[in-house]
């Protein structure tokens, strides 16, 4: 009977589905058979009017672009009045009246700003991750915006590559699970609602395996590498519905992203059945060019037959795809077919019912910023810090005594919100100060002392100041700054230096070649470091950074990312033990750049090193191990937890035939704490060489103190699959090992045949 009822409301849904479809497509084919070439040209340009844009061209006459039906969609302005008057122009003084569609960059949140995508991915939590991404629909569509450019998924191994701040790091399993998490949080349940946005995957693709992780440089990659590690969080978000995809600026086998019609046709359409349409990044089409693949009006025709549907700023497609249609380098039904992709995701978006659906002083009001959205942003930010260091138990911080706060990120507001958080107000956030005055109670004693500015460098201060003065650079010389900070340190209990990163030191175009801190900053850890004092280094940073000396010299360290809004908040939350840290890398830390790409799902090689014996003649350094500082996956907790009686039950696997693993996990500490319980597998025999470790499974578990949980995971064969030679995925029995742990280095191990 269940089965007879689940079968007839599944072809219910199907028929709904088709007749919603048949529906839309009439509409479409109706309102196209009134457009002209021009129009439908039109739909396929996206211009920005400038404002929190990274490129160096902004489009022109905007406005009268609208009037003549040569725009079909804008981004880079917010705000239900503005937002209206640009839609007033589409739909008053329009021919068509077609609506406009308004994008902007809502990358970890719209005006409450939640840690940077790097940081929310250490919380491994995709239930948190995608609720912040539907507080930010939510905000944004208040705000009058329709389509939002995030999912940033770009894999990366290269902490040089400063956008590695927007991603979730290194890894595919984590980055696949996260990537849907923040489609199906933007997107809601059904895209017509007021407070859905569609979400864009990008950078499409493999823009973070940029050569030496210099930005927009060229990547260049086997395709196994392609499909088995960077592809995956793409179609992952591909597969959760997105509506639209973004083109990335790099070049893949020699030919730009945005003009390759492998990419976008074959694999994107063709393989995995995408039916949303697909953007440029900005200015990526006019930027053939210089890539080397002809001029405009060539590259126009060359991503329009590779399968790109709309040009973002470069108009290459407005002022060109008539000319090349004249000469048959296009054709009609390639315009067309670009077209009604635009106009269904208007259609999806419920624009042509209602163009102003998503424009609401009253919503706007009501939502943006609000306590509940500025609660959970302090909730997952104190989520998202990484405890990588804790001697002597020096954390949690007791809430009486003398506290020396030093740094010159310790009461500042403006690097609070970290990069990509264009709509965010920096003097809307909590600093450090602020919240351990909030957190501390009355016994807290603080002397503060600046200490050094973030640099002194003046290139590093003029390259990162580019959006305004995020280094500030004192009169005051920095002898008398650090001997502020030594008096300050030696008056009090224990110090708490916040040090770092300004906050547009990563993100687009912020690539470094020496990922410490600062050099200035350096200067002032160590001489307080000479003090003797008990030290807690807080950091800021969008990246992994090289932490050798930190890691050797100064008791604890917690790794807080840019925290958002609520950043100080969620820091004193975490310092003073109202939160015990939980969070976990997803990016290997190296031990010095020199190492660099360095991740834990490396391959054995032929001469693989394990710590013993001479370095001679093996796959190693020298002068440094092979091993990160901090490994992926990795990160303490304030209590301990316990790992043992992993059984796998059968310990036989076959095709519909899984394997339950389990174990118990207990927490021996003193303190309720949370854990990311790991699971990675190894396929040490293969006919393609296969990593000594994969992330395959993780579940998050509450134990209060001295408490043990039996943990249970399913493997199934599809986990053991890998990218065979055919570049299908493909499962070969024999032999593997099972790794469970609470990083990727710290496991507990047991063997698994497979048939
Ligand atoms: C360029 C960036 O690469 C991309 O991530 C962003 O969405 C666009 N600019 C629009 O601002």
């Amino acid at each position: 009977m269940r089965k007879l009822f689940t079968a007839w409301f599944m072809l219910f849904a199907i028929a709904t589905m088709h007749a919603q479809d048949t529906k839309m497509n009439t509409f479409i084919s109706n309102l196209m058979s009134k457009m002209t070439v021009d129009e439908k040209i039109g739909q396929l340009n996206l211009v920005t009017p400038g404002g929190a844009v990274t490129g160096s061209v902004v489009s022109k006459d905007v406005d009268e672009k609208i009037r003549q039906g040569n725009v079909g969609g804008l981004f880079g302005i917010t705000g239900p009045d503005k937002v209206r008057q640009a839609q007033d122009i589409a739909m008053k003084n329009s021919k068509l009246h077609i609506p406009l569609i308004f994008g902007l960059d809502v990358i970890h949140g719209h005006k409450t700003i939640f840690p940077i995508p790097l940081g929310l991915s250490c919380t491994w939590d995709t239930a948190m991750i995608k609720k912040s991404a539907r507080i930010a629909a939510t905000e944004a569509s208040a705000d009058g915006l329709d389509w939002v450019f995030s999912p940033m998924v770009d894999i990366a191994r290269d902490p040089r590559w400063g956008r590695v701040a927007e991603g979730a790091g290194e890894d595919p399993y984590l980055g696949s699970a996260i990537a849907a998490a923040m489609v199906r949080g933007y997107q809601g349940t059904d895209l017509t609602k007021n407070d859905a946005v569609m979400a864009c995957v990008k950078h499409f693709a493999l823009y973070g395996a940029a050569d030496a992780g210099r930005e927009y440089n060229t990547v260049d990659m086997s395709r196994i590498k392609m499909y088995q590690y960077y592809l995956p969080p793409y179609k992952a978000a591909v597969d959760a519905g997105i509506g639209s995809v973004m083109s990335s600026f790099n070049e893949i086998d020699g030919i730009p992203a945005t003009g390759n019609k492998w990419l976008l046709t074959d694999l994107l359409r063709n393989e995995w059945k995408f039916k949303g349409f697909v953007v440029s990044d900005y200015t990526s089409l006019s930027e053939m060019q210089a890539h080397g693949m002809g001029d405009l009006k060539t590259v126009s025709a060359l991503a329009l037959n590779a399968g790109l549907d709309m040009d973002m700023v470069s108009e290459g497609f407005l002022n060109t795809l008539k000319q090349s249609l004249k000469e048959g380098k296009i054709t009609v039904k390639q315009i067309d077919e670009a077209c009604r992709l635009v106009l269904e995701a208007k259609y999806k978006l419920g624009l042509f019912s209602d163009p102003y659906r998503r424009m609401s002083n009253e919503r706007a009001s009501k939502e943006i910023l609000s306590d509940d959205h500025r609660k959970f942003a302090r909730e997952i930010a104190a989520h998202s810090f990484v405890l990588l260091k804790n001697n002597e138990h020096i954390l949690p911080l007791k809430k009486s005594g003398t506290i020396a706060l030093i740094g010159p990120l310790a009461s500042n507001h403006r690097n609070m919100l970290g990069t990509w958080s264009v709509s965010g107000d920096p003097e809307k956030s909590v600093s450090v100060m602020e919240g351990i005055k909030n957190v501390a109670g009355s016994d807290v004693n603080i002397i503060y002392a600046k200490g050094a500015n973030i640099s002194d460098d003046s290139m590093l201060i003029k390259n990162t100041n580019v959006f305004g003065p995020e280094i500030e650079p004192e009169t005051r010389t920095p002898e008398a700054m650090l001997s502020e900070a030594v008096a300050a340190a030696e008056k009090s209990d224990i110090v708490v230096a916040v040090l770092g990163e300004a906050a547009d030191m990563t993100g687009e175009s912020s690539s470094r070649a020496d990922i410490s801190i600062p050099e200035s900053q350096e200067n002032l850890l160590r001489a307080l470091v000479k003090t003797g004092k008990p030290l807690v280094l807080v950091l800021f940073n969008g990246r992994p950074l090289t932490l050798t000396w930190e890691n050797q010299h100064v008791q604890a360290i917690l790794d807080a990312w840019f925290g958002g809004t609520e950043a100080g908040n969620a820091i004193a939350d975490v310092l003073f033990g109202n939160y015990n840290p939980s969070g976990k890398l997803s990016m290997s830390f190296p031990v010095s750049v020199g190492q660099i790409p360095v991740y834990y799902n490396a391959k054995n090689t032929g001469r693989p090193y394990n710590g013993e014996g001479g370095p001679k003649f093996k796959s190693d350094y020298l002068d440094i191990p092979n091993e990160p500082l901090y490994p992926f996956g990795y990160g303490l907790s304030y209590t301990v937890f316990s790992y043992a009686g992993l059984s796998l039950s059968p310990a036989q696997i076959s095709p519909n035939h899984p394997v339950q693993v389990k174990l118990t996990v207990t927490n021996t500490g003193n303190y309720d704490g949370e854990e990311t319980v790991q699971l990675y597998i190894r396929d040490p025999v293969a006919s393609v060489t296969q990593p000594v470790k994969e992330l395959k499974k993780f579940q998050k578990l509450w134990l209060k103190k001295g408490e043990s949980k039996e943990v249970n995971f399913t493997l199934t064969t599809d986990d053991l699959r890998f990218v065979g030679s055919s570049l299908r995925w493909i499962y070969e029995p024999g032999e593997f090992r099972v790794f469970v742990g609470g990083n990727s280095r710290d496991v507990v191990e047991a063997d698994l045949s497979g048939d």
